[in-house]
């Protein structure tokens, strides 16, 4: 952490904003001002442009950890998103520009995106699927993703939406924690040109899901028996979604949901080995993300927004569906890898569509850079005006990169930090107002406070420490479904006797100008391509494998995804490894979470390095996977263990 520090102290390069950007820019320093000024006011006059059934009466019940917004105050968020727009100016407008893999295309326009999500919403209300259902919903990136969600929102139901790449047994996990009653899937997805059989893992994750009633299936890819992605439709259980649709009457009176109401739960990884269902309301979160959306993104109606991320994820809810739409934005939606079926994919997407405003991860970033500024140099990428980075640290060669190549040196990044708990992006620059510096994610944006702190709560002015979220906000997580007291746990319980302080696991640096430098996380969760894995998950996944006896598992640095998992592995019979059993190991995993928890690494130990109270010392086996100078070694139990393990790394023969 201290040379990363050393070497963002060096970062001196600026980007102030271009006049003709801020001339038209949708925030400006007033929006700050106001936010200071008042800081319930601000949130109150954001949540007023949503359109509300019943106006609240109280902005605020804080009672430290738990917060309530907009009490009294009724709404629904698939009207906020469509009928309001259905109804005006907007209703020939694309909501939705659509790419499948295979090239095929869709354009949805508001109206139809009503119509549509209408139709879904009688159809799983005659599924007797009612308010406060839990309907989890396991699709490739297809409009019925949207589609569905919006569909629960209208009748009260609460959506979890299981990433497409999670195996059977983490949708199982998700399915059961929140007791699922209807499952929406798909009979097969595209990515890089494999088939991704939605319907027979959904069909292996339903063998242990008591609580499933019914199965919807969206028709990705006409199939016949004997092909790979051929769905067994379960008679009385299972239901085509075209059938569905077909007899469902366009129009569906949306539920009217109290602010504090449950919109959806999404699973995301901890410390410990069980995901943790975050719960996000309705009144709060919406108002978090249409205002993000608009200040950070500088959305306008001639606008074409693509959020690159998976709908599987927090981004893809906030900043592909919920944000936008709410503010009436035409997004673009891809469902496939950047690299199909050539390496340009992306680029021939944002020039074919326009595409004004591209939101995607460091890790893509890096690939592109990786594979050579020719890509996106054949097409002309003009029409971009504003880029954005979010999941993990952007290194400033990748933030400059992705200026020159992609931005034309003319737009402006904006750094967006944010996390599933917090619903929407809490630091980021304004563009248009905010001296960008490559690698910074700047300051917390209007109506938020963020702060840096040592580990007894003491604050930090300029150097490296622990980020806190020091004031409630709407779009923050309400609790951990069906287990609060782990929500007090790993969230307000970092500083004893501060339980209004928020701990969102990351470590950073705060420079003399305030701005904010994200280093990572602090806890025992690694960020792989942007994505959170619990090392504990990976750990309890290797030693479910018959002849794993022990296993930790840390992070190692890795050019592309930012972090890759290490794993170290004591056989229960040291005779039986072999090159075939790592490889096994590592399918292991993938095939019971999910192709992005696959180790990297994986080595063999007879021992783990332990202190004497038999604790695993990570700290040693990081440095070991590192490559770098073992630290501390006094409290170790048995000096030679990492001696050997050392030895055995460096020629990976394990
Ligand atoms: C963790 C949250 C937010 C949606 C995607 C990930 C890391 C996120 C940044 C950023 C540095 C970042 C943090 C955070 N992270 N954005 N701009 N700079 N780090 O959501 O899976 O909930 O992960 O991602 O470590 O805690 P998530």
């Amino acid at each position: 952490m201290t040379e990363q520090l050393d070497t963002l102290l060096n970062e001196a390069r600026r980007f102030p904003p271009s006049p003709e950007f801020a001339a038209r820019a949708q925030a400006t320093a007033a929006t700050y001002a106001e936010a200071r000024a008042d800081r319930l006011r601000f949130w109150a006059d954001r949540a007023a442009e949503l359109e509300w059934s019943t106006p609240w009466h109280t902005v605020l019940e804080w009672d430290p950890p738990h917060a309530k917004w907009f009490t009294g105050g009724t709404l629904n968020a698939s009207v906020n998103c469509l009928d309001r727009h259905a109804r005006g100016a907007k209703r020939n407008q694309a909501a939705l520009l659509w790419e499948g893999e295979p090239g095929d295309r869709r354009v949805i326009t508001y109206w139809e995106l009503f119509r549509e999500v209408g139709r879904a919403a009688n159809a799983l209300r005659a599924l007797g699927v009612q308010r406060g259902d839990r309907v989890a919903i396991y699709l490739p990136m297809i409009p019925e993703a949207a589609i569905a969600m919006l569909a629960c929102a209208r009748i009260g139901a609460i959506h979890s939406v299981v990433f497409g790449g999670f195996s059977p047994e983490s949708l199982s996990d998700r399915i059961n924690d929140s007791k699922v009653k209807v499952l929406i899937t798909a009979d097969a997805g595209y990515r890089r040109g494999q088939v991704i059989p939605l319907k027979r893992n959904s069909d292996k994750a339903l063998e242990t899901t008591p609580s499933i009633e019914h199965v919807v299936v969206v028709q990705r890819r006409p199939g016949s028996s004997g092909d790979e992605a051929f769905a067994e439709m379960r008679e009385g259980r299972d239901h085509w979604w075209h059938r569905l649709m077909q007899d469902a009457p366009l129009s569906c009176e949306p539920e009217t949901m109290d602010a504090e109401d449950v919109l959806f739960i999404l699973y995301t990884s901890g410390t410990t080995g069980k995901p943790k269902g975050i719960v996000h309301t309705t009144g709060g979160y919406l108002t978090g993300v249409a205002a993000t959306t608009r200040m950070v993104f500088d959305l306008k109606d001639e606008d074409v927004f693509w959020c690159t991320a998976d709908i599987g994820w927090v981004t893809g809810h906030s900043y592909l569906v919920y944000g936008p739409l709410a503010n009436g934005a035409t997004c673009m939606m891809y469902e496939g890898a950047p690299d199909w079926p050539e390496k340009d994919r992306f680029w021939d997407i944002c020039e074919r569509h326009g595409v004004t405003i591209l939101y995607t991860a460091p890790t893509a970033i890096r690939a592109f850079m990786k594979w050579g500024d020719e890509y996106p140099a054949k097409h002309d990428l003009s029409r971009l005006r504003l880029l954005g980075s979010v999941g993990e640290p952007i290194n400033p060669e990748a933030w400059m990169w992705y200026r020159e190549h992609i931005g034309g040196n003319r737009c402006p990044i904006v750094d967006t930090w944010w996390q599933t708990e917090t619903g929407a992006i809490v630091i980021s620059p304004l563009p248009g107002i905010t001296s960008t510096k490559p690698g910074s994610a700047t300051k917390a944006l209007p109506g938020h406070s963020a702060d840096l702190l040592d580990s007894l709560g003491k604050r930090i002015d300029v150097g490296g420490g622990l980020l806190a979220l020091t004031k409630p906000f709407p779009s923050m997580l309400r609790t951990i479904w069906g287990d609060d007291a782990r929500y007090v746990e790993t969230y307000f319980s970092k500083w004893p006797g501060r339980p209004d302080l928020y701990f969102p696991g990351d470590g950073a640096k705060r420079d003399s100008d305030g701005y904010f430098w994200i280093l990572g996380r602090v806890d025992d969760v690694l960020n792989v391509a942007g994505h959170r894995i619990g090392t504990m998950e990976v750990e309890s996944a290797l030693v479910e494998h018959p002849a794993v006896a022990e296993a930790a598992v840390v992070g190692k640095s890795h050019e592309l995804k930012g972090q890759a998992i290490a794993a170290f592995v004591t056989l229960r019979d040291k005779s039986k490894q072999s090159p075939a059993l790592r490889d096994e190991l590592k399918e292991f995993v993938a095939k019971k979470i999910g192709a992005l928890a696959r180790p990297d690494d994986i080595l063999f130990s007879a021992d783990l390095p332990k202190t004497r109270s038999g604790k695993i010392m990570r700290r040693l086996l990081r440095d070991i996977a590192e490559g770098r100078a073992l630290g501390d070694v006094t409290t170790l139990a048995d000096p030679n263990v990492v001696a050997s393990l050392r030895d055995q790394y460096e020629d990976k023969e394990g």
